[in-house]
Order: C-alpha cells, then structure tokens, then sequence
C-alpha cells in the first residue's frame, strides 16, 4: 500500500462513520504562543475541545503535519521523526471511549481496511492515580474485542496521559503493534521491549488542566487519536524500519548516490548479529539527515527562514546538524537541496505548499548550508587538532582506565575547549557539544554534562565581564564580537517583553523573534497600532532596567518548574527534560523571567541605551518591533 492509498483509506473509513475531513493546518500555530510548532493534530483544535463549535460538525477527521523536536535524540532509530504525519480523528463531545477503541480496532484488523495481523497487537491503559481513577472502561472495552489480558499494559500518567501544559487532557489507551519477527511475537505486552511500537494514541480528553496544574472536569467529553503515518505504512507493508517505506526511501537513496555509501536492506540487529554495528551507525546518520531535510523543506515551506530564535532556530539547527552527519558520511559537497528536491518532488501532490515554495525552500537551504559549512570546517579542524594531540595531557590520562569514570578530571579542560569553538571558531554550542561528547563516548569516557556547561556559562560570563572593562576604555567598541552583542540583544528582548506586558497588558506574547549583531526585533500578540505615548513608555521601562543594573540569573530546572515559577516562554522539551530560566529581578520584585535557549549578557548594566527604530504591523493580530542599543 503507499502513502496515499493508506490517507485516503483512513479519512474514508472515518468518512463512512459520519466524520468530516479537514485539511491540515500550517505547522506554525496561528494563534499559540505555548508551542513553536504543531506537534500534534489536536493542537489546532484545542478551542473546539473547550467546547466551541468546529464548522466541520462534532466529528472530525484528518492528516496533519507536525514537527516535534523533543524526541530529535531519538532521531537516527527505526520510528522516530521530527516531521511526521498525524492520521487523527476526533469526536467533539460525541462518542467516547467504547466508539472510539472499536472504530481503531476496526480500522486496524477489518480485511475490508489494513487487515493487520490481531496477535501482533497489544495495548495499554491509564492505571489511575490521585487525579483520575484507572481506565476501567477502556480495560473492558479492549478485553470485549477479545485482547488478551496479558496484551493490555496498564501504565502510569508518564506513559498513558496526553496534554499540554495547559488545557484539554485526559488518560489515553494506546496501540502499539510488534514489528519484530513474525515468528516470535510475545504472549504478553512488555513496554521495554523497542519492538513493541506505538502506532496509535486514542485520548480521551475529560479534563481542563488549568494553569495552577489543576484539573477541571470538561463538560463536553472528547476523544483525540493520533495515528503516525510513517509508523502504520512500514507495519502494513510488513518493513522493519520506517526509512524504508515510500515516504523515506527515494530520500536514502539520494543520500547513497550523494555519500556513495549504501543503507541496505538488513535490519539493524541483522547488521548487529553479523557484528557490522558500524554498518548500522551509517544508517543512522542516513536517518538523521533524511529526517531533518525533510523536516526543513516542510518548515520554510511554512513560512520560516533560519534565525537565531524561535522557529527560525529550530529550522537552523535541523539544516546544520543534517549537514554535519552528511560530513560524517563524506557529503563534503552542498548537499542540501539536492535532498530536499526529493522531498518536493514526493510530497507535492499531497502538500502542495512545497512546489509553491520551491525556489525559496532551495534559497534557504543552500545559503545556511554555505554558512555552516564553512564554520564546520574551521571548528572541525580544531577539535581534531586537540584530540589528536599526542603530547596533550588530556589522553594521557584518558590512558588511565580508572580514570576514565572519574570525569572530574577532563570537566575544565573540555569547558574551556568548548569555550574556544564556540567564541574563537563562532561554533553552533549544542553542536560543539554533540560532536565532543561523542568523541569521547567512542574512546569511552563518560563525560559530566552538567558540570561541564556550568564551567562553560562561567566562562561566558568572566568574558563578558572582561570585555565590558575593555569596552569602558580606549578600545570601545571595536573588542566587541557579534556573539556578545546578540547576548545583549536577547537580554533587551527579555526586557522588552516584559515592559510592553505592563504597557499593553497580559495578552502579549512573544510571537517570533529575531536578532542581527545590531538589532533585535520583536513580534508580539496585539491588534493595534501603538501609540507614541506607549512606545515611549515601553523605551523608558526598559531603559530603566537597564540603569537599575540589574542581575540576569541563568537557572536550570525541568520545563514542569519553569511553568511552576511562571516563566514565560515559547519552549518544547519533553516531559522532565531540563530548560534554562534567565530571570532578572530586583530585590524581589520580577522584572523577567523567561525559557529560554540564552546566550544573555550577565548584567542589564551591560546593554546600554535601547532604542526603539521601528513598530509596525506584522500579521493579523501580532506587532512587530525593531530596536536598538546604543
Ligand atoms: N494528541 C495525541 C498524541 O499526539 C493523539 O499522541
């Protein structure tokens, strides 16, 4: 079955059981500041589950794009995607769990639609806890379809509980099917098992999470599903590896012409069992690459060019690291666009966006990738130099195999190393972190994550100090690298926010955000032309700050916290993942506090004089700031 045949089936299934089709929306939320991207398919619905009317009726069905950047660690793997497509189907206060588990179970098994093999099906239900009681209704539902009781897992919040931070919620059942050999499917459901895939989540949304993380009983019960497309085609077609369906393959193809490298057709453990493992560390950078091109044709698509913040960032990132893996497999040339013409050429007739985009998606990839390339190069350069150095000390005590878990010894020296690509060589720092912390995992040295990007914000922040003294002096100005001044600038940005919240009100939010070496601007949540009483007011708040010198705090705590202390922030991590708060504040009274990536000045002191240039209308419903400081 390819691609196509399966998105039609699964609305015409939908179809015949009263739902109406919707087209996907973009993958930059139009009105939601709480995420950069659509993650899932219930995201652009989210107002229709607080109960207002969709046009489309109360059940609804579709295929939305999404890009989810919290799993791009497990990117590189058989199933996991930072662009994929949803099948989802959705009931607005109309049928519930019975309708919703059997209708999956019909559409998944029915010869008359994917006629997938039952035995290779298990599945999992919310156990309970203190805020919802065990899903016993599903648990039944499940055992009526003639599940195995040792099939149906039941599983904590972490696993069987879908939301966001905020708003429509509920326990979940999920569906996840054995990709592994035929022959060997277990009796009983084992979550630790990876060939156990999940194929399909069906939540059901009978709560309201409100800000203070309470929940409130919805009225209007939903059920959200969300099929993954990449993952439900390699199941029907009976493949092991999502990359090699129609939707990945013409892309890894592309890349063995471009690498001169081949994929293969074993499986990974294959490949395992015939001790090739490098074999599959190739493929993996294969993944990496077709995930993040194809991830990066959609986004510019979508209206987003590569910047230092928000979206923009995201989209820098997934081109860089694409080209750095196509290094690693001796991609040496510009590479990029010849990917993507693959994914346009293959996902046009369903996204039409990308043909439309074309000349700008290819303009876009090929000028990052120039950029990149180059810095790569010089900061590769160095680093090889370092760790090849036969006479540092450093391998001479990776020698020693007790120390070799005693990172303790290698914290400074790595930080400082770091320090030196990042502010000699302008290395992209996450990257400069990947690449030295697998060298080292390949010469098995467990290196201190945390402790070594603590010593290194310490480095930044002595530099900065350094450079402001110097700056005091004869040499104003001319000391000072563009890394420092966007620091400045995304501290400003900090500021500013916050001032036009207390100009303008509380429905502010961040809406995009770019900064250049000498200006920042802003976009943000406000439908009207601002005043030049206000825009002077804003300048002054923020000027004020500034003179206040006051401290710009960089503290690390799980996303939950953040939310906790109220930071704002447009930010996805997954649950429990760590996040940067840079708060600045005096004697108590919050001047910001914000998620946030950084780099930031230590100090408001630091910034100067800020200056707006610029307000102007961005899009419907958001404002757009330039600014400078002076
Ligand atoms: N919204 C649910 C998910 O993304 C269906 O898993």
């Amino acid at each position: 079955m390819n691609a196509q045949e399966l998105r039609t089936k699964y609305l015409e299934f939908f179809k015949s059981k009263g739902h109406t089709v919707i087209p996907s929306a973009s993958l930059v939320p139009e009105n939601d500041p709480s995420v950069l991207f659509t993650t899932a398919g219930m995201h652009p619905l989210v107002p229709y589950l607080l109960g207002e009317k969709h046009p489309g009726g109360n059940k609804l069905v579709n295929v939305q794009k999404c890009i989810r950047t919290g799993d791009i660690d497990e990117v590189g793997d058989t199933t996991h995607h930072t662009f994929f497509e949803m099948l989802g189907n959705w009931s607005l206060g109309e049928y519930f769990k019975e309708d919703a588990i059997k209708m999956s179970w019909e559409f998944l098994t029915s010869p008359d639609w994917l006629d997938l093999d039952k035995n290779r099906i298990a599945v999992s239900v919310f156990e309970g806890d203190a805020d919802s009681p065990f899903d016993q209704e599903a648990y039944d539902v499940w055992k009526s379809l003639g599940m195995s009781e040792k099939k149906i897992a039941r599983l904590p919040k972490k696993n069987n509980w879908w939301g966001m931070d905020k708003g429509p919620c509920g326990p979940d059942t999920e569906i996840f099917y054995w990709v592994g050999n035929p022959n060997e499917i277990p009796e009983s459901f084992n979550d630790d098992n990876d060939f156990w895939v999940e194929i399909w989540n069906n939540v059901f949304m009978q709560y309201d999470k409100q800000s203070d993380g309470t929940l409130k009983v919805l009225e209007q019960k939903n059920v959200d599903t969300g099929m993954g497309m990449e993952r439900i085609l390699a199941a029907v077609n009976g493949l092991d590896d999502n990359y090699k369906t129609e939707l990945f393959w013409p892309i890894i193809k592309k890349i063995e012409e471009l690498s001169k490298l081949e994929y293969g057709n074993k499986s990974d453990e294959e490949y395992i069992k015939d001790d090739k493992q490098c074999w599959v560390d190739v493929r993996k950078q294969f993944r990496i690459i077709a995930d993040h091109i194809k991830a990066a044709t959609f986004i510019i698509a979508d209206g987003v060019v590569p910047s230092n913040t928000g979206q923009g960032y995201v989209l820098r990132r997934l081109i860089r690291r694409a080209v750095r893996y196509g290094k690693l497999i001796g991609i040496e040339k510009d590479f990029a666009t010849s990917v993507a013409e693959i994914v346009v050429q293959e996902y046009s007739n369903h996204y039409p966006e990308l043909a439309k985009n074309r000349a700008l998606i290819f303009a876009e990839l090929k000028n990052e990738e120039e950029k990149f390339r180059k810095t790569l190069d010089n900061g590769l350069k160095k680093l090889e130099k370092y760790l090849s150095n036969p006479e540092g000390n450093f391998w001479n005590k990776v020698k020693d195999e007790v120390l070799k878990q005693a990172d303790i010894y290698f914290n400074d020296d790595i930080a400082n190393l770091l320090f030196d690509l990042y502010q000699t060589n302008g290395f992209p720092i996450e990257l400069a972190m990947e690449v030295v912390f697998e060298e080292f995992e390949k010469r098995d040295v467990i290196l201190n994550k945390d402790k070594i990007t603590q010593k290194f914000n310490k480095l930044f922040e002595q530099h900065q100090d350094l450079s402001r003294t110097a700056s005091a002096g004869m040499f104003k100005g001319g000391l000072q690298d563009s890394g420092q001044e966007s620091a400045k600038l995304h501290s400003a940005t900090h500021l500013l926010l916050a001032a036009l919240r207390n100009v303008l009100g509380d429905h502010v939010y961040q809406k995009g955000s770019n900064i250049t070496p000498e200006r920042l601007r802003l976009d943000f949540s406000h439908s009207e032309k601002m005043t030049p009483e206000q825009l002077v007011k804003v300048q002054e708040l923020v000027n004020a700050e500034i003179q206040a010198d006051l401290e710009i705090v960089r503290e690390e705590m799980s996303l939950e916290d953040a939310k906790k202390i109220g930071a704002m922030g447009v930010f996805e991590a997954k649950y429990g993942e760590k996040v940067s708060v840079y708060s600045i504040s005096d004697n108590g009274r919050i001047a910001s506090k914000e998620i946030c990536g950084g780099p930031h000045a230590s100090r408001t002191g630091q910034l100067g004089h800020f200056r707006i240039q610029k307000e102007e209308a961005s899009s419907a419903g958001v404002r757009r700031i330039k600014a400078v400081l002076e």
